[in-house]
């Protein structure tokens, strides 16, 4: 086989698991890597030259396929531009790059006849991006739902399994390594949503700007949501979704979500991941595994570098590789127009009337209860827990409006929206 030579820039925990299995690949041949601090002691020895300089590996003539494993948006967005630029193919993780800079890259990538490689950018170690992308070809996606990041659920299924707070359960994730010094990326979705963007342009040919995508994260969720969800039949997952919402506009969402102990999500527990695809052709499938970590990713990282390389001997493959995207950006549905059950959990002062008051304030916005449980708190007052049939949530949020401005009301404590199935297979 024809000695392929890469260079990689980052040699963090994804980088050292990329490293560890380049080893076994013998016609590729990692010539340097960039890092930040060369002397910094290495749970691998680096197998070629370090330098603190990436233009070393850019600007590097013999280099033709550039791994990214830096992550974060800047500087890797400008080593990726020049890289292209150069006329290199890229292999990258960085989801938060191409989700932000996805419609500008890609045509980047065209205009230079290279290509951009990203299975590692969604879902870790499970081969999402390639299913949608070439399996899946024959298919019209209506919807990808699932849940797409691995420390959230670790900690939502910590919170249920062992009964531990949201606090708790996050320092767990970071004794474990699974979540960041700083989780924000993760809790509060924002990583979800970079992977969302990617997913629609390959479902539905366009990225979308991840400040338009509708983002709550799960530092509100309390261990009463957890037992409660429990008590009516379903687990609190973390659920990121993408579907064609009318011909012109994707309802692109993360959110805590309430999913039936019956459903396949709801058995996704720990720090895997699972993924709904929905396409005419082929029904529905699933797919769960591990969507984090050092080795899933590196496997997906040293998978798509090992695919690009066979194909580098082919006269202009990299057209075969790029994904039908466009330039422009997805149009979303507005967050409002989205209709699903929800629960509620609130505390009211105890005294005659309240639940008839919360009714005919819930009738008067168009929403319909499905039940209501009432436990007597004498202190705080008495805490109800409400499930609601379908209602658009513009409905759901004027009628919880008009709730807080009730002298009764002592606390809206949680609103978290109910999967139903049919969210993942909208046809
Ligand atoms: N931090 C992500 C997760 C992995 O926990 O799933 C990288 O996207």
């Amino acid at each position: 086989m024809t000695r392929v030579v890469l260079g990689m820039i980052g040699l963090g925990t994804v980088g050292v698991g990329v490293v560890n299995l380049l080893s076994q690949e013998h016609h590729l041949s990692l010539k340097r890597i960039a890092v930040k601090n060369i002397g910094k002691p290495r749970p691998v020895k680096p197998p070629c030259l370090l330098t603190a300089d990436p233009y070393e590996v850019i600007d590097d003539p013999e280099i033709e396929v550039l791994i990214e494993v830096m992550g974060g948006e800047t500087p890797a967005l400008e080593y990726i531009r020049r890289a292209l630029s150069k006329r290199k193919h890229i292999v990258t993780a960085n989801k938060e790059v191409l989700a932000k800079h996805g419609p500008e890259l890609f045509k980047l990538a065209r205009d230079n006849g290279v290509t951009i490689f990203f299975e590692a950018a969604v879902a870790g170690g499970v081969p999402l991006i390639s299913t949608i992308h070439k399996g899946l070809e024959a298919n019209r996606i209506s919807a990808v739902t699932g849940i797409l990041n691995g420390t959230t659920n670790f900690i939502l299924s910590r919170m249920e399994e062992v009964g531990e707070s949201f606090a708790a359960a996050l320092g767990e994730a970071q004794t474990r390594g699974f979540a960041e010094a700083d989780p924000s990326a993760d809790v509060d979705g924002y990583d979800v949503a970079y992977k969302l963007s990617i997913l629609s342009a390959l479902a539905y040919g366009r990225f979308v700007r991840p400040d338009s995508i509708y983002r709550e994260g799960i530092r509100n969720i309390a261990a009463d949501d957890i037992a409660a969800a429990q008590e009516f039949g379903y687990r609190v997952k973390l659920v990121g979704s993408t579907c064609q919402f009318s011909p012109d506009k994707l309802s692109v969402r993360v959110q805590p979500m309430l999913v039936p102990l019956t459903h396949p999500l709801a058995a996704v527990s720990g720090s895997n991941n699972g993924i709904l695809v929905a396409g005419h052709a082929v029904g529905e499938i699933t797919l769960v595994g591990p969507g984090a970590g050092q080795m899933p990713t590196a496997s997906a990282i040293v998978g798509d570098t090992i695919n690009l390389a066979s194909a580098l001997m082919l006269p202009d493959f990299a057209s075969y590789f790029h994904p039908a995207v466009e330039s422009e950006w997805a149009t979303t549905a507005d967050a409002g127009e989205f209709v699903c059950p929800y629960y509620l959990r609130m505390a009211v002062a105890d005294f005659p009337g309240v639940i008839g008051r919360i009714g005919t304030i819930f009738g008067t916005h168009n929403v319909s209860m499905q039940s209501i449980v009432q436990r007597g708190v004498k202190e705080k007052g008495a805490r109800i827990t409400i499930v609601t049939q379908d209602v658009a949530t513009s409905n759901m949020n004027a009628a919880l409006d008009e709730l807080r401005s009730c002298n009764f009301l002592l606390e809206i404590a949680s609103v978290i929206s109910i999967f139903k199935p049919e969210f993942s297979n909208v046809h």
